[in-house]
């Protein structure tokens, strides 16, 4: 990456065209199936989840690859597409199952009874009243839902940052990941047997029969965790667990390589190096600023002297202060 500066900050408009992103900045984001480099042990943890049919449970600290473990098992196994399920504090595991829209339902039942009605039908017969209630426009299956639908093939599943949401969330998921199904009600309860709903992550629609949704390969799952919180002990013993060790110099090295095809000359080694004796003193430091620095100050031209110790601090500051 060439430096040049943008921003004067003298007022001046210039239309100065902005130099290609680093690869892992180009959007649509493209995944990092062939840059991710497993730390030690995780393939096994991997392995292992698979062989079980378990969730694997990864934690670590920020930046060390939690999330990104998925995309290449996902690549590797021909998975297709990772569900993603980002938790925050007021995920509910209804919501990750499906959602249904009742108002919409009714506004919509409402609008059609009225304009029938202008329009001088009879509403009131069996076949209109039923015309006007059709519940699968109002459905959408959330991301854990698509993913335990029947398929030959598992998906593939993240549901990231799981310490982030509710004291009581684990202890939702156990029956669903132990038995790998679920109910919608609202369709158990509805007049017709088989439905077509919207998937997740598409508009493909899939057939669901009496509201019941039964998967025949479990999931390919992996939670993540920045150590956060515990968990119950009954929700651990579902799990694989594997913690993120501290980086090696040379997985340092390998990420490396792997993002930019070889070490840059200018400088490369020396920031790899310092990393890495940084985060062996125990410094909280997250590998995307190891690639940033890299990016940015290893460039034809590169900032240089005082600048290029600056923008160092600036990227390479520990995670534990803003
Ligand atoms: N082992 C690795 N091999 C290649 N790239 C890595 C590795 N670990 C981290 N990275 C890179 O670091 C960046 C951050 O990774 P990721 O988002 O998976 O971290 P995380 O552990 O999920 O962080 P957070 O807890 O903040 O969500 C990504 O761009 C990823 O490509
Ligand atoms: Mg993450």
């Amino acid at each position: 990456m060439t430096w040049k500066p943008y921003y004067h900050g003298d007022g001046e408009q210039r239309q100065t065209p902005l130099a290609e992103p680093p690869p892992w900045r180009t959007f649509p984001r493209t995944p990092q199936f062939r840059q991710y480099q497993p730390p030690r042990g995780l393939a096994d943890a991997v392995n292992a989840a698979l062989h079980l049919r378990r969730p694997l449970l990864v934690t670590g600290p920020a930046g060390s690859g939690k999330s990104t473990v998925i995309e290449q098992v996902a690549h590797e196994l021909g998975l297709g597409q990772v569900l993603r399920w980002h938790i925050t504090s007021r995920s509910t595991l209804a919501d990750a199952l499906y959602r249904y829209d009742a108002l919409g339902r009714i506004h919509a039942q409402n609008l059609q009874t009225a304009i029938s009605r202008r329009a001088g039908a009879r509403t009131h017969g069996r076949s209109g009243g039923r015309a006007l209630d059709d519940i699968a426009p109002f459905l959408q299956l959330g991301p854990l839902g698509t993913a335990l639908l029947p398929a030959e093939r598992p998906r593939a599943l993240l549901i990231d940052e799981i310490d982030k949401g509710d004291l009581d969330l684990p202890g939702d998921l156990l029956e669903v990941l132990e038995r790998g199904e679920y109910e919608i009600p609202e369709l158990v309860r509805y007049r017709r047997p088989m439905v077509k709903v919207r998937q997740w992550d598409s508009r493909t629609e899939c057939l669901i029969e009496h509201g019941r949704v039964q998967c025949a390969q479990f999931p390919f799952i992996v939670l993540t965790s920045n150590g956060e919180r515990d968990f119950p002990p009954a929700f651990l013993r579902r799990c694989i667990r594997y913690n993120m060790p501290k980086l090696s110099a040379q997985l340092l090295q390998d990420i490396v390589r792997a993002h930019f095809e070889r070490v840059p000359d200018n400088g490369g080694q020396t920031l790899i190096d310092q990393f890495a004796e940084r985060v062996d003193r125990g410094e909280h430091l997250a590998v995307d600023q190891l690639l940033n620095a890299v990016a940015l100050l290893t460039g034809d031209p590169a900032p240089s002297g005082e600048q290029r110790i600056e923008l160092h601090d600036l990227l390479m500051r520990e995670l534990s202060r803003a």
